[in-house]
């Protein structure tokens, strides 16, 4: 791609955005014009001081070393006879800070843009404006931008010119963006505008979220408007913003007194409910407006969720904006500290609900490809984070994390019958496999002694201890046969002779068995250890085990302490195994930890903590206490899956042929769920009333339900309305 068109730079590189430009004059009439741009850094391409594109954050987040998107973009309409062209370049994930070890310029030393305009005029003949050493750099009204500190926007700032553009070689390869488009996605009003106990002016915009506040305001020239952002007001309802860490986010807007001003930032974004007003121009703050945007990557909303309990909507709600605040091309960890980054354990956990709640098939393949060109690197291995940045032995090679290569392309398949996403990234699953395969203690199908994040934040390894109290190698080995299973299935889907593969399986399910059974129970007693055995198929007893976990849970009071492995399958573990009725206390426990506990405390995202705010209000940290994480919000595939039922099945995936298996219980007096799966759109809905329940399922045309209802009622139908009414 843009095969005659240079990589160029300013001279040198400076801390605020800069703006390439040149000029041209259409010689005749314009037919058509085609810019296709991008960038190391973020770019905003504008001609005749028009911008575009409605996309933000330009080219996206890739492994920039490998790969970088070019965008391609019909600007027919932007064209005069004399044009100016500028490519408004900031730093971005390439050159701005990323990671909590504060260093920047990852990707490179300085910015850099490279585009070509192609004008198609009416007689036929064609004219390309490309990127070279004739096009000047100019410095820009943002005078400083990055991911984490924000931006300074200086409306008095006049553009110095910079010299003339230097061209450079970049190694990179070119592609056609291949993830969805950022955008501006919805507009929120504050609710609330207040003075806090400390005297800080702060407004609540009710809801935590990603993104960044507009603000419309007038004043005297140089006077300045000071912004921090925060998710969580502490327990005297003071502005809190220790748990940002070192990420200053913070936006700094100079006016040039001309009249009301327009601002918000345009290399960065933040992760807030509230914003603080530490500088506001006199007087002005009457009739100033201010507007928060959520921005993130386009995903059609497929999947609905509402039950007659209040408090389980607002745990649905929570997880839904989990995922708008952390698919921002890369599905992150948490979008406003030092941190935002592609963790793939994260990722891994969270994959199946994501996938239900949006249509994220094409966000996840992009990522997925990212993962494995950086995984060529490690020899098979995959780093915490994907695209790996930092010193790459920053991240650990975990199980659990790097299990995304298998667990993700796995999910996307099944949700949307995509086989492609199995083609694409066999060679990464078994990438994966195969390294375990080397490292696995002496060709003894387990693996000892990694360096694992383990159940990442889990309640039961004592006060303060990231790392939960389950056996690393216990989850490792685990994780090794799941992630074999599926790679066998996977390779099959896509006609491969998978037998090695099947043998590998059973030796590892065998080795498993001996080395971390004890009469068919985890030696390690912790409920994390029995769900992952019972939803990894690994138990010779299911019923045992399961009964086991049931104890585990009563003797904690009715309350889980699973971390980041274990609780996507808690709930499965009970409700599939004869505990039912255990889930749902689980669901509706309110006393922490629990799912509930933070929606109690006016969460309106799911916490990265069981236990972010303790119920004497405290926070659990300033190191580790992100308030939008979206990894427990798995609790959103149960939902979907068992509480409302909707199943897809392995042999006919993207819903081509599903279950409607709900498991209602009166608590949650009825549940409404839908959706639109790319086999059109299936809901099933249940009311419970006096003793009886009434069940309604929507069955797409050309498509196959098998109904299983309580009691052992089970219908094969197909596309159509049904309505059921049972004791
Ligand atoms: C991130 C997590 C991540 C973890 C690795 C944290 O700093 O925020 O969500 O998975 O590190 O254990």
């Amino acid at each position: 791609m843009l095969t005659n068109a240079r990589w160029i730079q300013a001279q040198s590189d400076c801390a605020g955005a800069v703006s390439f430009e040149t000029s041209f004059v259409a010689k005749k009439a314009v037919r058509k014009a085609t810019l296709q741009a991008t960038a190391m850094g973020l770019y905003e391409p504008y001609i005749n001081g028009q911008r575009v594109t409605m996309n933000r954050f330009m080219p996206g987040w890739t492994s920039y070393r490998h790969r970088v998107q070019v965008q391609t973009m019909d600007v027919t309409a932007c064209i005069k006879q004399e044009n100016r062209i500028c490519l408004l370049c900031g730093n971005g994930w390439a050159l701005g800070r990323i990671g909590w070890k504060g260093d920047d310029k990852h990707y490179a030393s300085n910015k850099a843009v490279i585009a070509c305009l192609t004008v198609e005029y009416e007689d036929g003949d064609r004219e390309e404006i490309i990127t070279d050493h004739r096009w000047s750099v100019f410095t820009s009204q943002i005078v400083a931008s990055d991911l984490y500190d924000g931006e300074t926007v200086d409306h008095c700032a006049e553009p110095e010119g910079l010299g003339a553009a230097v061209e450079v070689e970049m190694s990179t390869l070119l592609i056609p963006q291949e993830g969805e488009d950022i955008r501006e996605q919805e507009r929120i009003a504050p609710v609330r505008r207040f003075v806090t106990p400390a005297g800080e002016t702060v407004l609540d915009f009710g809801q935590n979220l990603a993104g960044y506040v507009e603000i419309r305001v007038s004043g005297k020239r140089g006077e300045r408007v000071v912004m921090r952002h925060a998710e969580i007001l502490d327990k005297n309802g003071n502005f809190y913003t220790e748990n940002m860490r070192s990420a200053l986010t913070t936006n700094t807007y100079i006016l040039s007194g001309d009249g009301v001003e327009c601002f918000k930032p345009t290399f960065t974004w933040q992760g807030f409910r509230y914003i603080a007003l530490d500088e506001f121009p006199e007087g002005a703050l009457e009739s100033a407006e201010f507007t928060a945007i959520v921005v993130h990557s386009e995903m059609k909303r497929t999947g609905r969720f509402v039950c007659g309990d209040e408090k389980i909507n607002q745990l649905y709600h929570n997880l839904v904006w989990g995922q708008k605040g952390n698919f921002i091309d890369v599905p992150t960890d948490c979008p406003q500290r030092d941190e935002r980054l592609g963790w793939t354990g994260d990722a891994q956990v969270f994959c199946q609900t994501a996938a239900l709640n949006f249509d994220v098939r094409k966000f996840f393949k992009k990522w997925l490809k990212d993962l494995a060109i950086d995984q060529k690197e490690e020899n098979g291995a995959v780093r915490g984070i994907a695209p790996v940045v930092m010193d790459r032995s920053i991240t650990r090679i975990s199980a659990a994390w790097g299990d995304a290569a298998v667990i993700c392309p796995w999910v996307i398949y099944l949700t949307y019958g995509d086989k492609q996403v199995l083609v694409d990234q066999f060679d990464s699953m078994r990438g994966w496999i195969e390294y375990i395969r080397r490292i696995a203690d002496g060709g003894e199908f387990l693996w000892l002694n990694g360096d694992h994040y383990g159940d990442w934040l889990a309640m039961d390894n004592g006060e303060g201890v990231y790392e939960g109290a389950t056996d690393k190698d216990f989850i490792a080995t685990a994780f090794y046969a799941y992630s074999t299973g599926l790679f066998v299935k996977a390779g099959k889907v896509i006609g491969r002779d998978m037998s090695e593969y099947e043998e590998l399986y059973q030796s590892i399910v065998k080795a498993f068995a001996e080395r971390f059974t004890s009469d068919g129970l985890p030696v390690c007693h912790t409920q994390t250890a029995c769900a992952m055995m019972l939803y990894m198929e690994l138990c010779e007893d299911r019923q045992k085990v399961a009964d086991e976990l049931a104890e585990l849970v009563r003797e904690n009071g009715c309350r889980l302490n699973t971390g980041f492995v274990g609780t996507p399958y808690l709930l499965y573990a009970l409700s599939e195994n004869g505990h039912t009725d255990l889930a749902y206390d689980l669901l509706f426990q309110e006393k922490f930890p629990s799912w509930l506990y933070s929606v109690n405390q006016g969460a309106t995202t799911i916490w990265e903590h069981w236990d972010g705010v303790n119920d004497k209000g405290e926070m659990w940290s300033k190191a580790m206490n992100s308030f939008n994480h979206y990894a427990y919000g798995a609790v959103g595939e149960w939902l979907y899956r068992t509480a409302a039922g909707i199943r897809a099945v392995e042999d006919a995936p993207g819903f081509k042929r599903f279950e409607l298996c709900p498991v209602p219980d009166k608590r949650l007096g009825f549940v409404d769920a839908s959706i639109k799966t790319v086999n059109g759109e299936i809901r099933s809905a249940w009311f419970a009333q006096e003793g009886m329940v009434r069940y309604e399922f929507t069955v797409p045309e050309n498509t196959e339900a098998i109904i299983k209802l309580p009691g052992g009622v089970e219908n094969t139908v197909g596309g159509g309305r049904y309505v059921m009414i049972m004791k």
